[in-house]
């Protein structure tokens, strides 16, 4: 522990690491933002508050989105569709319900938890995974792949790349990959800010008492965002690196290509609105080669 004398220094140098602009993509910490006991808990409540949108939409666009996908990908008892990053099971519940059989994957098993008891309430057979999704390949195929709520995008571009290989062996003959990402829009709408304050976000980070620093950064030429978080608890000091590629139809058509996946459609989002070139989001459907 620094002694009275040096506090100063080591003070300041944790301010200065706090404010400096990380090289992007330099540090990754997903996992920590999903599987930490404390911030997972706090996800999950998000997750389940119907009208809030921090971990996963509204419940009303949910609804939406699940009739869409269930029209678009004809979802019918003998189809399998694979959920990557299927949280608490909005999504995976409502593909069951109509008959498909889904495989969900996730690295929270907060959130699996939960999954699997509103699954077992329902009666519903689900094949949920706890597993890291980069890296880890599914058996067989699917009819429709999907990752939905924009999380290609807070991937580095390697892990994109194998994600999205992963994608192009598992989707059968005639089969589809959904998902959705950030669009050029939202990044120039992204402000460059820095917020300072006494259990930072009411308490998100942490149980107990902590300072939490939140630096926003935006890299124009890479098309890429940055909510950085330092937190001070009394014991220790952490962080969080929470990046976000943004993408033009074109960009993502590019990594889509280099995987051997075809995009075949576009649109504003997961719930087949058409596009529109002033979304902060958009959507696509795609093939594999
Ligand atoms: C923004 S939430 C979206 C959840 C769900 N798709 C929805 O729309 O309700 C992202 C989910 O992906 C999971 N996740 C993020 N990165 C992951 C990874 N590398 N492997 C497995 N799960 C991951 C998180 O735990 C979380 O449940």
């Amino acid at each position: 522990m620094a002694s009275p004398s040096n506090m100063p220094e080591a003070t300041y140098a944790a301010l200065a690491e706090a404010m400096g602009r990380p090289a992007p993509f330099s540090v990754v910490t997903t996992d920590t933002l999903w599987t930490d006991e404390h911030i997972s808990a706090q996800m999950l409540r998000y997750h389940l508050q119907p009208d809030d949108a921090a971990a996963s939409r509204p419940g009303t666009f949910i609804e939406r989105s699940l009739d869409w996908i269930t029209e678009r990908f004809r979802l019918a008892p003998g189809q399998r569709v694979v959920d990557f990053g299927c949280g608490p099971g909005l999504y995976t519940t409502g593909f069951a319900r109509r008959g498909a059989a889904v495989t969900g994957i996730d690295f929270s098993l907060r959130s699996l938890d939960h999954a699997r008891g509103s699954a077992a309430a329902a009666g519903l057979d689900i094949d949920y995974v706890h597993a890291d999704y980069v890296g880890y390949r599914p058996r067989g195929t699917a009819d429709l792949v999907t990752l939905i709520y924009c999380d290609l995008c807070p991937l580095p571009p390697d892990s994109r790349h194998r994600l999205l290989c992963t994608f192009r062996d598992l989707i059968a003959d005639g089969g589809h990959l959904l998902l959705d990402v950030v669009s050029l829009v939202a990044l120039a709408s992204k402000e460059e800010t820095i917020l300072f304050d006494e259990r930072l976000l009411d308490g998100f980070w942490a149980a107990g008492p902590y300072y939490g620093v939140m630096r926003s950064f935006r890299y124009d030429d890479e098309r890429i965002g940055l909510d950085h978080y330092t937190i001070f608890e009394p014991e220790r000091r952490w962080e969080i690196y929470n990046w976000l590629q943004y993408f033009s139809p074109e960009s993502l058509q590019a990594e889509f290509a280099a995987a051997g996946l075809r995009i075949i459609e576009t649109c504003a989002n997961v719930c087949g609105d058409p596009y529109d070139a002033n979304g902060e989001e958009f959507a696509v459907i795609a093939v594999a080669n």
